[in-house]
């Protein structure tokens, strides 16, 4: 049957087609075989052992979370169900400096590698293991990686609250080459963190050097996002001009009620920075952030709620200020009887959210923490949350328009080659869903939650999850760098 030209595995009918450039949809069928897309139009003379009806549903290229901490997830978990129901079929690992590979750890993993795992879960000395290790896992999606600074540091300094020496930036620099030339997609990180805060920003611009070659590019969790937030943004700049690289701000924001409503001038900034050098950013749907609990950022004008602590695990839930007053201390010293611990921090105005996800260089990633008990909604919830709540109810967007920015402008940014667009050729990653139901399910209460309306999901080509379940198939696997990310002054992908 393969060999007969009009003949497919699987033969999707009456779609409304969504081919990722923002492109408005087009009526079309879609038809694939071995893992890619073969043909696109009115198939109705194909034969194919599976036929799925449409009924003029969209069909979209499979998300891609370009903001992801399933580094450890996506082997100890491989049904990955948080995202293969949303419709992701591609996540992007180490970000904001952490990473679980290449890593040796000396004791426990620093904050906030602690996100990730606890010291068990690093088992992976070289990029390369971690590679082997995702492709033995057989994940349900595809899975491409960042390496982090913080990792790098951690394997190579006694301790993080210095800059690194010559020496280890070295080292530093060995490691990422050796990820480099095994497929990595680049470099992040985590400079507002207490393990990279006393790194200058010469060292990451040392580090960053071996990455231009290489065609990959630069992340980075700013030194903050609070009333400094500009000059964060000017660093991570002239990283990208040293190191001529691409740069992604992870999960641009205006933190902190201080800083509310300047989202104007960030993106401002932003599309200054532009006409100069390719810079984009991703961010996440909701007016809360969620990381670990710094004490730092416990100052009492936001409320603060606490989602799981190794001493005090029955405070999950319970908000910063609930706890100090049932312990008759300071929100400062409850927060320091909780660590370690992990937190959703009530810090971004819904204006600020909602320009920022509009913006045309923001594209959609969850920064979703599979091992928080109580995690953000975010992690099972951020893409239908765009594509129902944004775009729908919202018409914050148009559908079309949020679709690219899960889709080819991640594709094209990270360089995940004939991925996030849905043409003759190109992988069968794919994802069916209803435009009038799609909804994210998961609450701030209730967070683990499959969302709404997500129909049929294909992972090179292989029916992965279908009428809110899995199937069983697992069909991903480890990603590598493919053409360099096209450096583009206007950034306009
Ligand atoms: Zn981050
Ligand atoms: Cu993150």
């Amino acid at each position: 049957m393969h060999s007969h030209p009009e003949a497919a595995d699987t033969l999707i009918i009456d779609a409304q087609l969504y081919d990722g450039t923002g492109a408005p949809p087009v009526e079309r069928d879609v038809a694939v075989r071995d893992g890619r897309i073969v043909a696109i139009g009115n198939l109705s003379n194909w034969l194919a052992e599976e036929v799925i009806e449409a009924n003029g549903r969209a069909l979209a290229p499979g998300f891609i979370d370009v903001h992801t901490h399933d580094d450890t997830h996506v082997i100890r978990a491989p049904q990955m169900l948080p995202k293969i129901s949303q419709g992701v079929t591609t996540v992007i690992v180490g970000n904001c400096g952490i990473s679980a590979s290449p890593v040796a750890l000396k004791g426990d993993p620093p904050d906030p590698m602690n996100l990730l795992g606890e010291r068990d879960a690093f088992s992976y000395p070289t990029f390369a293991a971690y590679v082997d290790a995702v492709n033995a896992a057989r994940p349900a999606v595809n899975v491409g990686a960042l390496i982090g600074h913080t990792a790098l540091r951690n394997n190579q300094m006694d301790r993080l609250d210095r800059a690194a020496t010559p020496q280890e930036i070295e080292g530093m620099r060995a490691q990422l080459e050796e990820a480099l030339k095994n497929g990595a997609l680049g470099l992040s990180s985590g400079l507002a963190y207490g393990s990279a805060f006393a790194a200058p920003t010469e060292e990451v611009m040392a580090l960053a050097e071996p990455l231009a070659a290489a065609g990959a590019l630069y992340t980075t969790h700013m030194r903050t996002e609070f009333d400094a937030i500009l000059d964060a943004m000017d660093e991570a700049y002239r990283v990208g001009r040293h190191a001529s690289v691409p740069v992604v701000i992870s999960h641009l924001k205006c933190a902190g009620p201080s800083n509310w409503g300047r989202s104007t001038e960030v993106l401002k900034s932003l599309d200054g920075a532009r006409r100069l050098q390719p810079v984009g950013c991703d961010c996440y749907p909701y007016n809360r952030s969620s990381s670990t609990l710094d004490v730092k950022q416990v100052t009492g004008d936001i409320d603060i709620t606490v989602t799981w602590s190794t001493p005090h695990p029955e405070m999950a839930g319970k908000l910063v200020k609930e706890i100090a007053a049932e312990w008759g201390v300071t929100q400062q010293e409850a927060a320091r009887r909780l660590q370690p611990a992990g937190a959703v921090y009530h810090n971004m105005s819904e204006e600020d959210v909602r320009r920022i996800l509009s913006h045309p260089a923001s594209m959609v990633g969850s920064d979703g923490l599979p091992n928080d008990p109580l995690p953000h909604p975010r992690l099972w919830g951020a893409f239908p949350r765009v594509l129902g709540h944004y775009v729908r109810d919202a018409a914050l967007l148009p559908l079309e328009e949020a679709i690219r920015k899960m889709t080819s402008l991640s594709a094209r940014r990270y360089g995940l080659a004939q991925r996030g667009e849905a043409h003759i050729g190109y992988h069968a990653d794919l994802v069916l869903f209803d435009p009038e139901r799609v909804r994210d399910a998961a609450t701030f209460e209730k967070p683990q939650q499959p969302a709404d309306g997500i129909d049929a999901v294909w992972v090179n080509g292989v029916l992965s999850y279908r009428d809110g379940q899995p199937t069983g198939e697992r069909a991903g696997h480890f990603v590598a760098r493919g053409v360099a990310s096209r450096v583009d002054a206007q950034g306009v992908f």
